[in-house]
């Protein structure tokens, strides 16, 4: 990852103006390295199994925009709810100067901190995302919209080390929202929290979105729309692998969306089941794969949690918590944590 102001020369990607930049070394496209693994990794597993980075193209990461607005899908309306009413809290309780956005994305949300920050001294902003077409729009958007704000994004994935974040020891916010976290399964999750511990300085914070436990028809109804927009959301990963690994014999047609609620390990899955025998050849790296009609694939899992066991992992990860707010239906939650 590179630093802040500090776009690295072998980038090749450093966009920006005077007061806002773009910068970063890896791409999703050019990252042609970790798609081949994961494809060779993942479609030998049983079931096939693929991170969900891969849903994030262009069309992928405007398909989920639009996800966030469906009626069924509540958790981005919850958080706003829980901002809303609280980002002035947040702002209060970590006097911070720079505000690092992980899995950015939009920062639609991220607005109504920023907003909340207005009152205090500069602000530096650091969205960082793996998509760099929505990167580069929001960070334009949000240098327009906050002139006051230093806007510093960079592409980079958040599953490879993280390097000490930008910002002044004690001083940093860390804000990862969306529920985002769910992405990851256990194992997951205890990487990725020790790697951000291991980015950041005692006495800097660390603000987390996350969804909750609920009824199960809801948590499905929010990953299969009516709409459908979803589906195709899962489907665009199909379109992914085709293009970027050059595949012939596969096509997103050939998959139905399938969303299904796990109740053993409090997480939501979503699965791709061929509607046909798919030979595919990925011709840019030599491999042959065969799913038989019927077959599943998994492509996400969304984590549901409970609060008070999420707080206890993420004190043994470094975090103490602060304070933890939820919406008035009690669907979603935001903690701010500080790092010990
Ligand atoms: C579920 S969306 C959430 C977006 C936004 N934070 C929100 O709350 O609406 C996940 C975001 O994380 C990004 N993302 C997914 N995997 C990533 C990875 N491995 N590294 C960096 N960003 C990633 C996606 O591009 C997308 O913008």
């Amino acid at each position: 990852m590179t630093t802040v102001g500090e776009p690295a020369a072998d980038t090749g990607l450093v966009l920006g103006a005077t007061r806002w930049s773009v910068s970063g070394r890896r791409t999703l496209v050019s990252n042609s390295a970790r798609l081949e693994a994961d494809v060779r990794e993942g479609l030998r597993q049983n079931p096939p199994t693929l991170p969900a980075r891969w849903f994030y193209d262009e069309r992928g990461s405007k398909l989920f925009d639009e996800i966030t607005r469906l009626p069924e899908y509540y958790p981005t309306r919850r958080e706003t709810e829980i901002l809303l009413n609280h980002a002035r809290h947040v702002v209060t309780l970590t006097e911070a100067t720079t505000l690092v956005e992980l899995g950015s994305g939009t920062s639609a949300k991220t607005r109504l901190l920023l907003d909340a920050f207005s009152h205090h001294g500069p602000l530096t902003f650091v969205p960082i995302d793996i998509s760099v077409e929505v990167l580069t729009a929001a960070a334009q958007r949000i240098a327009d919209g906050y002139p006051t704000v230093t806007v510093a994004a960079l592409v980079a994935d958040l599953d490879d080390p993280l390097g000490r974040l930008p910002g002044a020891a004690g001083g940093r916010l860390v804000a990862f929202l969306g529920g985002t976290i769910g992405n990851y399964n256990a194992a997951g999750r205890a990487a990725f929290l020790t790697r951000l511990r291991d980015s950041l300085d005692a006495g800097d914070h660390f603000l987390l979105g996350a969804d909750l436990k609920k009824d199960p028809a809801r948590l499905v109804a929010a990953y299969d729309d009516s709409a459908g927009v979803t589906a195709e959301f899962n489907r665009n990963l199909i379109e992914v692998l085709r293009r970027e690994l050059d595949a012939e014999g596969l096509t997103p047609v050939d998959f139905e969306h399938i969303a299904r609620w796990n109740d053993e390990l409090g997480q939501i899955e979503m699965w791709l089941r061929s509607v046909r025998d798919v030979h595919a050849c990925f011709r840019a790296i030599n491999l042959e794969w065969d799913l038989p009609k019927g077959a599943e694939m998994l492509t996400e899992i969304s984590t549901k949690f409970e609060l008070p066991s999420l707080h206890a992992e993420l004190a043994r990860h470094g975090f103490d918590l602060v304070h933890a707010w939820n919406d008035a239906a009690g669907d979603f939650s935001l903690s701010l944590l500080v790092a010990t």
